[in-house]
């Protein structure tokens, strides 16, 4: 007897559907699976055959193959525990064959028979629609996840027996229901932190501002409590809500890392702040079963760097790629897959290892160890920052004065009109943002007057600008000049854009 049941894989973010097929035939009693299999898939074949009695199958004494293909896709993790459980109690014929065409079943079974919750519902669901498929049968836990997508029935199961009944339609089942528009609505847009909170500090806002506007990266420095921290904290508040399709495309990335915690979609902008202390693999993503990095669940988010020094430094060099390409390539033995990226990178650092420089009232750190200090950060890493500011301490009057603070909505209603010039400008680009802009493009969008050029050419010679830095001083002042609706790049847009330049020429410069 031989039967099929359809199942999925997860590569990259996708779903790839696979089948299982299970046969049965007379000759000496043997449970074999084949089909390029990681080692927990291999170990499916003790828990199915546990849970099967445990959940009163006697099942006769044959020969039984288990196959997975496609046979080049790698399988890995605990997902394919019930699609071979059902694939063989319908060889036996305890299910009708016909019940499992047009039904993706996914699933861990624990030795009773339960079904434990898997990664990966969400796009393994949203292929599975893609693919003609009519109804998901996933773990009860996972249900509210795969329910959002539109088009397909999702049943939660908590029992391998639940899952026989379901398909010999013995006893009605009702698939999950998410209302996904009510929960867009619904949801509470009240954030718990606040620009208004930061008290001063005009021009790190300011800074900042224009940075989440082109979505350039930004790099602060200054000494310890002058609220760079704070100020990183609050970007995602003044950052545009999500639109519906970023929530999808966020949410699968989470999914897969198994980081969905009940909630059936991620309603928030992500903001990933990894410790200094993080693996390369932690960061970019990977491992033995595949899963996204810290840069993929900041995707259409911050990841912010706290004391970036801190961090090992080929840790941090790693990221000039994923920066670049707003995605990231694993290559692993045989396969190889990719992870989007799109993140906005802010990063902190004190300018010295006591954190004061170049305040010698506090700080006694020789030239030579301030230099080494700021050495660990790599010229390219710091070309990757197109603002580049300094958070400087504030003093008790700063901090005292009642004076009103502008709220992160406030801000926020500025930031979403110069992003909607950039993509109305950009429409045909495939690109979003003024960061994005590559240096023939730059050319064409961010032309200059005689006065803005010649401006420009006597910062190029004073500062002994590199041509990497000229364009970012174009791509800045481009967005500043989108801040105060300006079509034309004015002097005023240019200077400003100089002016956060500077700092880094200040520290790193010699
Ligand atoms: N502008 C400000 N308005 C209100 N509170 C502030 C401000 N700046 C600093 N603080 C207070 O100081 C605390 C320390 O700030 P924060 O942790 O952001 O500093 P930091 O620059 O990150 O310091 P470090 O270099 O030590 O990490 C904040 O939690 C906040 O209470
Ligand atoms: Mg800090
Ligand atoms: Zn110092």
């Amino acid at each position: 007897m031989f039967s099929k049941a359809y199942s999925a894989a997860i590569h990259g973010i996708d779903g790839l559907i696979v089948s299982v097929e299970a046969d049965v035939s007379d000759g000496l009693p043997l449970f074999d699976m084949v089909g390029l299999l990681g080692s927990e898939v291999k170990e499916a074949r003790e828990r199915v055959r546990i849970a099967l009695k445990n959940s009163g199958y006697q099942l006769p004494a044959k020969r039984i193959t288990v196959n997975l293909s496609p046979a080049d896709i790698r399988k890995e993790g605990t997902a394919f525990d019930l699609p071979v459980a059902i694939a063989i109690l319908t060889a036996f014929g305890y299910i009708p064959e016909e019940s499992l065409s047009h039904v993706l079943i996914i699933g861990e079974l624990s030795l009773s028979g339960t079904i434990n919750k898997v990664n990966g519902v969400l796009p393994i669901v949203y292929s599975a629609r893609q693919q003609g498929f009519l109804k998901c049968i996933v773990p009860k836990e996972n249900a509210r996840e795969g329910a959002v997508v539109n088009g397909i029935q999702t049943y939660g199961v908590s029992t391998l027996l639940e899952v026989v009944e379901l398909l010999n339609a013995v006893k009605e089942f009702v698939p999950e229901f998410v209302d996904v528009k009510q929960l867009f609505h619904n949801q509470d847009r009240e954030e718990d932190i606040d620009f208004a909170e930061v008290a001063g500090q005009k021009a790190a806002k300011r800074a900042i501002e224009i940075a989440v506007c082109g979505m350039h990266n930004i790099l602060m420095i200054g000494p310890p409590g002058s609220g760079k921290t704070m100020l990183a904290k609050r970007i995602p508040t003044i950052m545009p809500e999500l639109s519906f399709e970023e929530s999808m495309e966020i949410s699968k990335i989470y999914s897969i890392a198994g980081l969905m915690d009940q909630q059936p979609l991620i309603l928030k902008r992500p903001f990933r702040s990894p410790h200094h202390t993080i693996t390369t693999t932690a960061l970019t993503g990977g491992g033995i079963t595949p899963k996204p990095g810290e840069i993929s669940l900041a995707h259409l988010g911050v990841l912010f760097l706290d004391e970036l020094a801190e961090f090992q430094k080929n840790t941090i060099e790693v990221l000039r790629q994923p920066l670049e390409d707003k995605s990231i390539n694993i290559t692993r033995l045989n396969a190889s897959y990719r992870y989007p990226a799109g993140f906005m990178l802010v990063a902190a650092m004190n300018p010295c290892s006591c954190g004061y420089y170049p305040d010698r009232n506090k700080c006694n750190c020789s030239i030579n160890l301030v230099k080494r200090y700021l050495g660990r950060i790599s010229q390219p890493l710091l070309d990757r920052f197109d603002i580049c500011i300094e958070a400087l301490q504030m003093n008790y009057k700063e901090l005292e004065v009642q004076e009103k603070q502008e709220t992160s909505e406030e801000i926020r209603r500025r930031v979403s009109i110069a992003r909607e010039i950039q993509m109305e400008r950009y429409k045909e680009q495939n690109i979003y943002f003024n960061s994005e802009l590559t240096p023939r493009s730059i050319k064409k969008y961010c032309k200059l007057g005689t006065k803005e050029q010649s401006l420009l050419e006597q910062a190029f010679i004073k500062m002994n600008l590199s041509a990497r830095a000229y364009h970012r001083i174009l791509k800045v002042a481009r967005t500043i000049a989108d801040l105060d609706q300006c079509e034309q790049i004015g002097t005023k847009h240019i200077s400003e854009a100089i002016c956060y330049r500077s700092m880094d020429q200040k520290y790193w410069g010699e």
